[in-house]
């Protein structure tokens, strides 16, 4: 060969290796755009007290596949509809784990739970037990009972405040509320309530959430690991000390029980987890053995993932309602003529109520309580033409998805109707198949807890409305600040006055 071809294209190449070095190279290294990153930290620093709000200014700039560097740990934020079904849908094997982090290893029974464990035999198989043994319809309507009572009992609070004049904390009562349900659920037992036991549980939770929450500079920076500098793991220690402590009294309570012949089956209450997790455990033919510690961060997990979100959820639609008095006005007259006056709302009004559903909709939306659902990738990936690494974080932004103005109109304004009208949208549900709109996540890490929290959400909601004419304490203005956190609820308590709508109110069970 001619040596001015050699010495041509030995230049071609060496020019070809520079443009890579310079701009990233061939497609199958060239990852995603995004920020300037800063030694070390990365873009730590950009994150801010509300990451979602941070990681959707940010996809402003850089477009829906985004790469940051939290520390040393290398991520990519999605954040339109097209781009999570890229990653949930069509990618999805290659992006169904979670990330470890010290929280999970310290609270977590040293990584026992099933939220967070990795993609795998262990996970699915506690998946199917969740889906099939807790969670599924069956057993939702086992648990109908305990879950009336226990919006009895809410009711109740609400008409004693009332009664006397007093200002209710709307959050606060929910929050108690939705705890009662999950504790029942999980272990027959009550956390609201002045008992030490029902106090300690309420505040290993508060604290599990907040830890859970917080960006330990262990799990980023790798320098920083096993250093403890802002102190959290000390804290999370101790949690799961006293968590440990707590949940062993209960699983002995449960053994105690049964070795005395009582129980579930004899007490006519409906299996608890604890029960249908211990019966598993001891089953010598079951498909996977289950440990007692396996069994200590599943309730943990339930208790963690099930509780706060959807309490917030009814406390931001219920904000919303008072803020908007037009759409408040129109709630009473479709429960009035779903439901009447004579008795409580239940489950099966729920899905004759269409404004209703489209109000949480509206609220899931806009306030998405989870509002970052957070992966790890198993191997290397190219979506879009971009090379996504194994190991990588993924945020599915799906706060700033539910914002979107290409797929949504006047995104920022709370107007159910749009769910009711628009032909684009009457079919849109949550449950994960309408990318636009996935405050549960989607598929196979999916929240598997949907349901359960869609009847609560409704049926409180309704009950609320259906009894009680509200209005805010003092007149005080309604801000929707959001607070910090893993789930994100009102910055602010919102303090409120209820008035019965009727002499008779509906009967419901009380004690
Ligand atoms: C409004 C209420 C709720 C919201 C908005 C919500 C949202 C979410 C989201 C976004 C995820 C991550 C999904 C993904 O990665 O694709 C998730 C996972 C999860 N949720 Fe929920 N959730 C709610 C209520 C519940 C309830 C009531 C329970 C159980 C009692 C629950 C249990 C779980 C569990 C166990 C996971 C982890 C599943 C896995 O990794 O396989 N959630 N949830």
């Amino acid at each position: 060969m001619d040596l001015s071809i050699i010495i041509t294209l030995l230049s071609a190449l060496g020019a070809y290796k520079i443009f890579k070095i310079l701009f990233g190279g061939s497609k199958k290294s060239l990852l995603p755009p995004g920020p300037m990153a800063l030694p070390l930290i990365g873009h730590l620093h950009l994150l801010g007290t509300h990451p979602h709000q941070a990681l959707q200014k940010l996809s402003v700039k850089y477009g829906p596949l985004m790469q940051i560097r939290l520390g040393s740990v290398l991520s990519v934020v999605v954040s339109s509809p097209d781009m999570a079904k890229e990653f949930l849908k069509t990618h999805e094997s290659k992006f169904a784990s979670r990330p470890q982090s010290a929280a999970i290893k310290y609270m977590a029974y040293n990584c026992a739970d099933f939220s967070f464990a990795p993609y795998g035999p262990y996970w699915k198989y506690m998946r199917k037990i969740c889906m099939n043994e807790l969670l599924n319809g069956r057993q939702l309507d086992n648990f109908w009972p305990v879950r009336t009572q226990e919006l009895g009992f809410f009711m109740e609070t609400i008409l004693k405040n009332s009664v006397q004049g007093q200002v209710i904390d709307v959050g606060s009562e929910l929050i108690s509320m939705a705890s009662n349900v999950i504790s029942r659920m999980a272990m027959s037992t009550r956390c609201s309530g002045t008992d030490t036991e029902a106090v300690e549980c309420r505040k290993l939770l508060k604290e599990v959430a907040l830890l859970t929450g917080k960006f330990n500079l262990g799990d980023f920076i790798y320098v920083c690991k096993n250093l403890d500098l802002q102190g959290y793991e000390k804290q999370m220690k101790d949690v799961h000390k006293r968590f440990d402590y707590f949940i062993e009294k209960i699983l002995k309570q449960h053994e105690a029980e049964a070795e005395a012949g009582g129980g579930a089956d004899s007490d006519g209450r409906p299996k608890d987890l604890i029960d249908i997790l211990f019966s598993i455990s001891n089953n010598e033919e079951a498909e996977m053995k289950l440990t007692r510690e396996n069994i200590k961060a599943f309730i943990l997990d339930i208790f963690a993932a099930g509780t706060d979100t959807s309490a917030i959820t009814t406390e931001w639609a219920f904000s919303e309602l008072m803020r908007n008095p037009r759409i408040m006005k129109k709630v009473p007259e479709e429960v009035d003529f779903v439901v009447g006056s004579e008795r409580l709302v239940e489950d099966s009004d729920i899905p004759k109520m269409s404004y209703l559903q489209a109000i949480v909709k509206e609220t899931l939306r806009l306030h998405s309580p989870a509002p970052l659902a957070v992966r790890e990738s198993t191997e290397d990936c190219n979506i879009e033409g971009y090379f996504i690494p194994a190991k990588t974080r993924v945020f599915v932004n799906i706060w700033a998805i539910g914002q979107d103005p290409n797929y949504w109109e006047n995104p920022l304004e709370f107007q159910p109707e749009r769910f009711l009208s628009n032909d684009a949208c009457t079919s849109i549900d949550v449950r994960g198949q309408h990318f636009h709109l996935i405050p549960f996540g989607s598929g196979r890490r999916g929240c598997p807890g949907t349901s359960l929290a869609l009847y609560f959400i409704h049926a409180t909601l309704a009950a609320m409305i259906q009894c009680f004419d509200w209005k805010v304490n003092d007149g005080e203005e309604i801000d929707m600040e959001e607070g910090v956190g893993l789930t994100i609820s009102r910055a602010n308590p919102l303090k409120c006055k209820a008035t019965p709508r009727f002499s008779q109110l509906p009967t419901w069970e009380s004690s």
